[in-house]
């Protein structure tokens, strides 16, 4: 895509990345896609804002050889170390060898320990500006969203902020860059949230200080290094961001998250009776296979969701692998404040329920029912099943 300007001498000029299967070489990405998002500020200093991931570097670099002489880009502003917005960072000073880095003390420790690189680097403080000539920089240090050295950069004149990280989301552009234009928000909305769920959600008690930080600060435009440009209304994905970091610790959604796996069909079937269960009272259920199913997708339901129910057959004496798994990931990932039930055939031992409570331990969730069934389950089990779905909906819905 040829470079666009955001306003007069505010240009985009991100790459689309559609050939990437998993981002951070573990989240699918390979129907979705991802945009690696750049900015440039043609002022008396020359700026470039973030980068990309060293991926198509010759459509990069011509996007802003159309625009500027890279050779006389005066700074590169690192919001984010991470290699998906640095990954071209060496290339740039190989053209550029007098451009300044600018970023926070972290980012210069990290400049040195991922890239040898020592010099010509610029270290900010919270609330410190950058004058370019007509327009200035600010700096807000931000750490933790996403890693420890994050910070985010606003431009003053016309009130963007270049957020990085932080308001982002999964998805290639589709044509559209802006939210004004965009026809499938559904689409971004659903991959913005798995993108924070993936990414970022285990920090968001700093994402919600971020967005304290920054509640004085007039934004017409945020300007993400992943996803939409918001410049007609930014408070969606402010919004968005911050109910889903309120998720953390605060009230959920009144739904459930069904995570099943089975052998032969008898953990399957009791979870078809446990499902119809928890429908006739009329909550919403998403249903999971583990075992076909990338953690990437399930994380989202399991962090918005208020109700967490597991069907898993002992297997060894253990949970049944693929549906640890996933639970091992949402102990990684921080889904915290959950009620979780738990159902499963066994054969001739158990074991299943007493290494999930030991795999979920961490996270506190609130145990409240389990069902076990020996072998294939009975027309009378599959009642029982039915009972133990909505009784466990009952509660989600009442909390
Ligand atoms: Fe888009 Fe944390 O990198």
């Amino acid at each position: 895509m040829p470079a666009v300007e955001i306003k007069p001498g505010v240009y985009w000029i991100g790459v689309n990345d559609r050939t990437t299967d998993l981002f951070e070489g573990l989240w699918p990405i390979t129907k979705e896609g991802v945009s690696y998002n750049s900015y440039f500020v043609d002022d008396e200093k020359k700026v470039l804002i973030d980068l990309t991931k060293s991926f198509k570097v010759d459509e990069f670099l011509n996007q802003i050889s159309q625009i500027t002489d890279i050779a006389r880009i005066d700074y590169i502003v690192i919001n984010h170390m991470e290699p998906d917005h640095s990954g071209v960072l060496s290339t740039m000073r190989k053209i550029a060898p007098n451009v300044t880095l600018v970023g926070c003390k972290k980012t210069k420790d990290m400049l040195a320990s991922f890239l040898g690189i020592t010099e010509n680097i610029r270290v900010i403080q919270d609330g410190e500006t950058l004058p370019l000539g007509k327009r200035e920089l600010q700096f807000f240090v931000t750490p933790f969203v996403h890693w420890p050295e994050t910070i985010m950069t606003y431009e003053l004149s016309d009130k963007i902020l270049f957020s990085c990280d932080a308001f982002g989301g999964y998805g290639a552009l589709r044509g559209a860059i802006f939210d004004d234009e965009c026809t499938d928000f559904d689409f971004y909305e659903r991959e913005s949230l798995r993108y924070y769920v993936n990414i970022v959600a285990k920090y968001s008690a700093p994402v919600l200080k971020a967005t304290d930080r920054l509640t004085d600060v007039p934004v017409d435009i945020i300007a993400p290094s992943h996803g939409l440009i918001w410049r007609k209304n930014p408070q969606i994905i402010v919004q968005l961001y911050k109910t889903w970091a309120g998720y953390a610790g605060g009230k959920t959604e009144p739904g459930v998250t069904l995570v099943y796996g089975s052998m032969y069909g008898n953990t399957e079937a009791m979870m078809n009776a446990v499902a119809q269960g928890i429908s006739s009272v009329g909550v919403p259920v998403d249903i999971f296979d583990a075992a076909r199913t990338h953690s990437s997708y399930i994380l989202p339901s399991l962090w918005t969701k208020r109700g967490v129910m597991i069907g898993a057959p002992t297997y060894e004496t253990k949970l049944f692998p693929p549906v640890a798994q996933i639970l091992e990931m949402a102990v990684q990932k921080r889904v915290l404040n959950k009620k979780v039930a738990v159902f499963g055939s066994y054969g001739w031992s158990k074991g299943a329920e007493k290494h999930l409570e030991e795999i979920i331990a961490p996270l506190e969730w609130e145990m409240v029912d389990l069902f076990q069934f020996n072998g294939r389950p009975t027309q009378e089990d599959l009642k029982k099943g039915e009972t133990f779905g909505v009784n466990f909906a009952t509660l989600v819905k009442t909390e």
